[in-house]
């Protein structure tokens, strides 16, 4: 579907006018994106949930979760809502209900940056490994804090070289290290063998702490139980985006760390008559809300249905893509499909994410096998498509005087 613009938003929106027309402007914001949906296929939120039922009863008041999760008092907020979402989470990751503390972010990267602030307030001369796959986030977040870095090979598969992270762990054996496995890379959706990483660090004898960044596939493995947090993998902490497979439609996340790691555990805040264990003080109560619809309305099984249906859809895309020509793959557990970036005429018409030679598509669910079948017809035109030679460069004719 193409999108004709009514009006330059730019300028309609421009808050000096004397007359704003509110409507047509949101209009114009929602028309654009719902027509730009339907190639919309290479970054990872889902789109087949419903969640009407909680806008139209939340959406018309703030609800605020300022302070810690556990906290009961104060009107208007939706914490009690905000710590099922917690226990669901962390029973489903099989995390010990004596050993845990968690709460709803704005997204993957404060679940990351909350996690790794508390490693690293314990561990205050560790070292913070993660491979040169993980999300721009953590690199952001090691500098942010202060900490050494240590960056690790991946494979061009993108999961994290175990020889070089040895290598790395064998040079720095001085200090703790603080790790950080990711469980879906964001250009592959590669899972890090936090076993492997586990046997690395007990080779060494080192102390620390394991973190997960499980921001796209911490739900659907855990419903697989692949991704487990209980006390025989020693995982200290997991960051994970609500707006990604749980398609909630505003950036939220869930952060879960083991609570016995977490030194000193918060100040009590006089002003909101609450501790402050959290990165930001206001919190979106109403993205609580929205992941215990998500949760509540489908449960374990209807999860697991959503994530086996994308999957399918992405085996479907492998497929397709590879019978006009052109290379795909996935993992089997991925939603992910990873090809070569694809010509200008497709790029130009989808939105696929592209980081230099590799482009992928995401099967998340409410994508459609229509929609890929779209995309091979247009791959396999673009293919066939004579490649436009260069003009010979035009040299003006030359008239000598006689
Ligand atoms: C592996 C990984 N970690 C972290 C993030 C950041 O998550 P968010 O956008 O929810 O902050 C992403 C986002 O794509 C990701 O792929």
């Amino acid at each position: 579907m193409t999108h004709t613009p009514t009006l330059d938003l730019a300028v309609a929106a421009d808050l000096s006018r004397e007359h704003i027309d509110v409507a047509a402007v949101l209009d114009e914001l929602v028309a654009a994106a719902a027509a730009a949906a339907p190639t919309s296929i290479g970054y990872p939120g889902a789109v087949d949930l419903d969640h009407t039922a909680v806008m139209a009863r939340l959406g018309a008041r703030l609800w605020n979760n300022i302070g810690d999760p556990s906290d009961t008092s104060g009107v208007a907020h939706t914490r009690v809502l905000e710590q099922a979402v917690i226990a669901w989470v962390a029973e489903l990751l099989g995390m010990p209900a004596d050993d845990r503390w968690g709460y709803v972010t704005t997204g993957g990267t404060e679940g990351n940056l909350s996690a790794l602030v508390a490693a690293y307030r314990r561990w205050p001369t560790a070292r913070i490994f993660f491979s040169t796959a993980a999300h721009y986030s953590i690199r952001k977040i090691v500098e942010m804090i202060g900490a050494r870095k240590v960056v690790v090979r991946a494979h061009p598969d993108g999961e994290m070289d175990y020889d070089d992270l040895a290598a790395q762990v064998r040079k720095r054996r001085r200090w703790p290290a603080i790790v950080v496995a990711t469980a879906g890379t964001t250009m592959t959706e590669a899972v890090d063998d936090t076993s492997r990483i586990r046997a690395v660090l007990t080779e060494y004898d080192m102390a620390g702490h394991l973190h997960v960044d499980a921001a796209l596939s911490g739900i659907p493995l855990a419903l697989d139980g692949k991704l487990r947090l209980d006390d025989a993998r020693q995982i200290g902490s997991i960051a994970i985006s609500g707006h990604k497979f749980l398609g909630v439609p505003t950036p939220c996340g869930v952060v879960l760390i083991r609570d016995s790691i977490r030194t000193p555990a918060g100040h009590p805040i006089a002003y909101t008559n609450s501790i402050d264990t959290t990165i930001t003080g206001s919190r979106c109560g109403l993205a609580a809300a929205l992941l215990w619809h998500a949760i509540a309305v489908h449960g374990r099984e209807g999860h697991r249905w959503r994530a086996a249906e994308a999957r399918s859809v992405a085996a479907y895309a492998v497929q397709k893509i590879r019978a006009t020509g052109w290379r795909a793959w996935r993992y089997p557990h991925a939603f992910t499909v990873v090809m070569p970036t694809p010509p200008e005429a497709v790029r130009a018409k989808w939105l696929l994410a592209t980081d230099g030679q590799l482009s992928h598509l995401i099967c998340m669910p409410g994508i459609t096998t229509g929609q890929i079948d779209a995309l091979a017809a247009d791959l396999a035109a673009a293919i066939r498509a004579p490649i436009p030679r260069p003009r010979a460069p035009h040299t003006p004719e030359v008239t000598t005087a006689s």
